[in-house]
């Protein structure tokens, strides 16, 4: 195994030292006002071994990172049946983009854009008896950290300004694709993506999916193929318009959010989380990306 805390001690010196030209994401109010200087990086590997620098432990909003954590509680609960609801095709489009859900009669192309997650937040809505709660306590559990909470402030931010999703819930409406009224699916919505979270608690939380689907405290939550189905669709579809870059770049399976987390995983080896608020023109975190593409290549450690 690499010296994973030297490589990650001189990636944050690299990335920190190298010119910055990205911004902070705008259209959620509430995020707009979050120093854009902030950026941390937190590895764990398999025998829970953790490794960090900068502002790992500090908390930011998870954003569409959340859209993992709701497809693997909904696979678990309904299984299969998800994908009659769902495509699992990258779309190449923006994660706000709606011209392929009215071509492809409401049937969102994968659950990471915002209307497939929008779908997968109904079927919660449908099988959780409260499903803000029973989520909250899902990420909980699967993290071993009670601390993590939603941010109340960002999620009110997000329903003033959320007229895409407003849009999508609607389209989707009217294709028969959501069974629940669209206030109910939209507050749990954006709830999910209000969850504040540290580098090193996503890391705890997606370990399982580096873990083949046991979580830290080494209890099953998914089976080895429900992993490789979550796996792949985060390397074909985490970035949106640029998950080839991604794959291209970093070579790991992973989910960005406008927040500015990123999260990747090379299975049966580490999780590796990274926070910088500023965002490139695609929506993903800059310095992130950044910071990732050394990790693989220093490291040469990525799923190629
Ligand atoms: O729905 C939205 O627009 C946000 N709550 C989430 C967007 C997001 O994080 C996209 N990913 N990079």
């Amino acid at each position: 195994m690499p010296d994973f805390q030297k490589s990650i001690d001189s990636i944050y010196k690299e990335v920190l030292e190298s010119p910055d030209s990205s911004t902070v994401a705008s259209y959620i109010p509430e995020l707009a006002s979050v120093e854009s200087s902030k950026f941390g990086i937190h590895l764990i590997d398999t025998n829970q071994h953790n490794y960090a620098a900068g502002n790992s432990g500090e908390k930011f909003s998870v954003q569409s990172i959340s859209k993992v954590l709701t497809l693997s509680m909904a696979l678990g609960l309904i299984g299969e049946k998800i994908w009659r609801r769902v495509d699992v095709e990258p779309s190449g489009d923006p994660f706000n983009h709606l011209s392929l859900l009215e071509q492809e009669n409401g049937i969102p192309r994968n659950p990471l854009i915002n209307a497939g997650a929008i779908v997968i937040a109904d079927i919660l809505v449908t099988e959780l008896e409260n499903p803000k709660e029973d989520f909250l306590t899902y990420v909980r559990n699967l993290a071993d950290d009670t601390s993590i909470s939603y941010d109340e402030k960002v999620a009110l931010s997000e329903k003033g300004t959320g007229f895409k999703n407003y849009a999508a819930a609607n389209l989707l409406k009217s294709y028969g694709n959501l069974r629940n009224d669209v206030e109910d699916v939209l507050d749990f919505y954006f709830h999910q993506c209000s969850l504040s979270m540290s580098c090193k608690q996503l890391c705890d939380t997606f370990y399982l999916f580096m873990n083949r689907g046991r979580c830290k405290r080494d209890i099953g939550y998914l089976d080895i193929n429900q992993i490789k189905r979550i796996n792949a669709l985060m390397l074909t579809c985490g970035f949106y318009d640029e998950a080839g870059e991604f794959a291209f770049e970093v070579g790991l399976p992973g989910k960005s959010g406008v927040g500015g987390g990123i999260v990747a995983l090379l299975p049966n080896e580490f999780c590796v989380a990274t926070w910088s608020p500023g965002l490139n023109k695609k929506g993903n975190s800059a310095r992130g990306m950044q910071a990732l593409e050394r990790l693989t290549t220093m490291t040469e450690l990525s799923i190629f």
